[in-house]
């Protein structure tokens, strides 16, 4: 199979670049695109954005952008997908800090146009707070973009494997939730320890990234390779939430490397 294709499946387009730099920078030319003609269209792009591994080469190639003067995020609004609950925005393992550490700090997005879910929101008003999360969303006009990572176990945001229906996963909007253990067990990557893991928080709704204008799904790695399979050429069901994504199928990009895209076949 040639090392770069872009191919149909289930509905959707999928990109294959020979390794993951490359399919970061196809992801990263996509966000570029998308902030200048909504910019262009409605005068600001509204991005919703992940964390993770997975998205820190696209970052550092939008700053790289930024500083070569070709791009701005003057007119950017961003929603952050998900943060660790409880969690203060200043604790080095927060969303919020690696957004910081990765993009706000490196363009010229108005600190007042970055929206990250807040971790040290009072339990008792975090309804208040994720219903709130939407609203703006709505208000801002809607996602233009979500760039979305696939965790092992299919999970988009912290939209976890879960038993319920297709019915209910799609119109959950954003709210507290527990981990799945096996996003428990990939966090210990970050926190270094099983027991130190936070092991709930908040996420953006399946209904909020699935409303989004167009979704750019990035995954890399062999790790990777077998869930993507099963969220492209699966059953759509809730014990794989990536595979919610073929109910809009026509609005999803995925972007693979060529471990992560393995075992889709031809
Ligand atoms: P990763 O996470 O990029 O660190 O693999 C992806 C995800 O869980 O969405």
């Amino acid at each position: 199979m040639p090392a770069e294709r872009t191919v149909q499946i289930s509905g959707s387009t999928v990109i294959v670049r020979p390794n993951a730099e490359a399919a970061s920078r196809v992801a990263a030319d996509s966000i570029a695109e998308i902030v200048e003609s909504a910019v262009k269209a409605r005068g600001k792009a509204v991005l919703g954005l992940a964390t993770g591994a997975t998205p820190e080469v696209v970052y550092a190639n939008l700053a790289a952008r930024h500083r070569a003067g070709g791009l701005s995020f003057q007119k950017v609004v961003t929603y952050n997908l998900d943060e660790y609950y409880p969690i203060q925005p200043i604790d080095p393992l927060s969303y919020r800090s690696y957004m910081h550490r990765h993009l706000f700090s490196r363009v010229d997005l108005p600190a007042n146009q970055a929206h990250v879910l807040d971790g040290t929101v009072p339990e008792a008003f975090v309804r208040e707070h994720t219903a709130e999360f939407d609203r703006w969303i709505e208000a801002d006009g809607g996602l233009d973009l979500q760039l979305l990572g696939i965790g092992r176990n299919g999970h988009i945001g912290f939209n976890e494997p879960a038993e319920w229906s297709v019915a209910e996963a799609v119109a959950a909007p954003t709210r507290l939730v527990e981990l799945h253990p096996v996003t428990r067990a990939d966090a210990v990557r970050e926190f270094g320890d099983a027991a130190k893991v936070i092991p709930r928080a908040l996420t953006m709704g399946v209904k909020q990234i699935l409303s989004a204008r167009a979704i750019v799904m990035l995954a890399t790695g062999p790790r990777k390779a077998s869930i993507v399979a099963q969220a492209l050429r699966g059953p759509v069901t809730t014990a794989v939430p990536a595979s919610l994504l073929q109910t809009v199928a026509d609005r999803v990009v995925w972007i693979l490397d060529e471990p992560a895209a393995a075992e889709l076949g031809s």
